[in-house]
């Protein structure tokens, strides 16, 4: 079965069965029938499929919306893991509740923005997160199991089910905390200061963060539904204080945001300098305005997007010795490591780590 109207690349590939299910029975009777884990997905906008599948996919569609406590300040809700992230968060603006704000307009699912910690203009999900549920599978049967934020060990771009849990646990539904009244508002991402300060807006409103961020992505992001996409296709990278002062040295106009002792230097600059910003080769490229995000402009074929990260990976190791790791998923999953052996380009320690586990 072919998986191209499941992924927002829209690239070909083939799984040897697509189940769609809508609720944790249908999940729990899914599992118990395939026994080993299979793929999940909600909506694709974070994979790129390079090859065809040997494990069955599971597309995660369970759904609701529930309020489960609510307090002076704040309010606990439920989101069924096959909600859409979006249309939940501009549900909760029209609430006027405050903590996803910043959120707005990410593509996928409300089940997948735990896997890699959503994040955007200043917030991530693990902020306003309570607990994450679903089926775990233990290696002989799936059960039930809750995760804390505490559990989730949430960081950049990454948490435990990107970790230990890796491929063998299926989010159901997940509880988040928002603000009622009393927001505690989040306006210091350069571009959502600068969207604001043109506009004269001093003391915006949850609305108004809601409106800026969508404008600022609607000029700035690609629609994955006019040209194919997945976001960012690699992560920013960390940098120490020592490298951060090498670069700087180089580069003078190097951008880079200091951020919990660390350096974050924009893989999009670094893209940038290497040549690559709005460059095509043949139905794949870089977008014009944001080089970090690769684009395809027809091919049905994942290798030739797969290609085109490896040169570009091998690019800005040559000039500038950083390693850029993907935050798409790759899958089949041993492509993902493939690509650094392809390009000669040191696998990342913690990479090396998670294989382990
Ligand atoms: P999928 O792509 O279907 O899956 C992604 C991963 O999550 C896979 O490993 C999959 O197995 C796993 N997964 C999905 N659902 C479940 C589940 N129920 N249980 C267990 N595992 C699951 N991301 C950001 O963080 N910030 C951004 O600003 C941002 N902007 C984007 C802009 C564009 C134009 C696009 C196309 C993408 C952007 N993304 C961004 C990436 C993407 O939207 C998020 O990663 C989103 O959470 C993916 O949701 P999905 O349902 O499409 O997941
Ligand atoms: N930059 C360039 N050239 C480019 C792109 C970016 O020089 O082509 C530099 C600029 O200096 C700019 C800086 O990068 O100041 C930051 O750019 P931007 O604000 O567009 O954000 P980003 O770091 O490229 C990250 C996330 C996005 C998220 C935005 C807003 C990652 C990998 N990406 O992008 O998330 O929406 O910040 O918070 O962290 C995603 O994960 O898919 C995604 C789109």
């Amino acid at each position: 079965m072919d998986l191209q109207r499941y992924n927002t690349f829209r690239v070909r590939a083939q799984a040897p069965s697509i189940r769609v299910i809508h609720s944790v029975e249908e999940a729990n009777s899914a599992l118990h029938q395939l026994g080993a884990p299979p793929y999940v997905l909600g909506e694709g906008s974070n994979i790129l499929l390079v090859d065809d599948l040997d494990r069955p996919v599971l597309i995660n569609r369970i759904k609701g919306i529930r309020v489960v406590n609510e307090q002076d300040n704040t309010v606990d809700i439920e989101i069924g893991a096959g909600e859409s992230w979006h249309a939940f968060v501009q549900w909760a603006v029209e609430q006027g509740w405050g903590g996803v704000e910043n959120l707005a307009l990410i593509p996928g699912t409300a089940g997948a923005a735990p896997i890699q910690n959503i994040g955007a203009y200043g917030r991530e999900i693990a902020d306003v997160l309570l607990r994450v549920s679903g089926l775990y599978f233990n290696g002989r049967r799936w059960e039930w199991l809750q995760l804390d934020r505490q559990q989730c060990r949430f960081g950049y771009r990454t948490s435990i089910f990107k970790q230990e849990l890796r491929e063998n646990f299926i989010v159901c539904g997940i509880t988040l905390r928002l603000t009622r009244h009393h927001h505690d508002l989040c306006v210091s991402y350069w571009s959502l200061k600068k969207w604001l300060e043109q506009r004269d807006i001093p003391n915006p409103n949850v609305q108004t963060i809601f409106r800026a961020v969508v404008d600022i992505r609607r000029q700035r992001l690609p629609d994955p539904e006019v040209l194919p996409n997945a976001g960012s296709f690699f992560k920013n990278v960390f940098v120490t204080e020592e490298q951060f002062q090498r670069l700087k040295g180089q580069y003078e106009d190097l951008p880079v945001f200091a951020q919990g002792g660390m350096y974050k230097v924009p893989s999009g600059w670094l893209i940038e300098k290497c040549g690559w910003k709005g460059k095509r080769l043949n139905d794949v490229g870089t977008y014009a305005r944001q080089a970090l995000i690769l684009v395809n402009y027809g091919t049905p074929n994942g290798r030739d997007i797969y290609h085109l990260a490896g040169r570009i990976m091998r690019d800005v190791y040559d000039r500038f010795g950083i390693v850029l790791e993907p935050e798409v998923q790759i899958w089949p999953h041993h492509y993902r490591d493939n690509l650094y052996q392809e390009y000669a380009i040191p696998l990342p320690a913690h990479r090396a780590r998670e294989n382990q586990l």
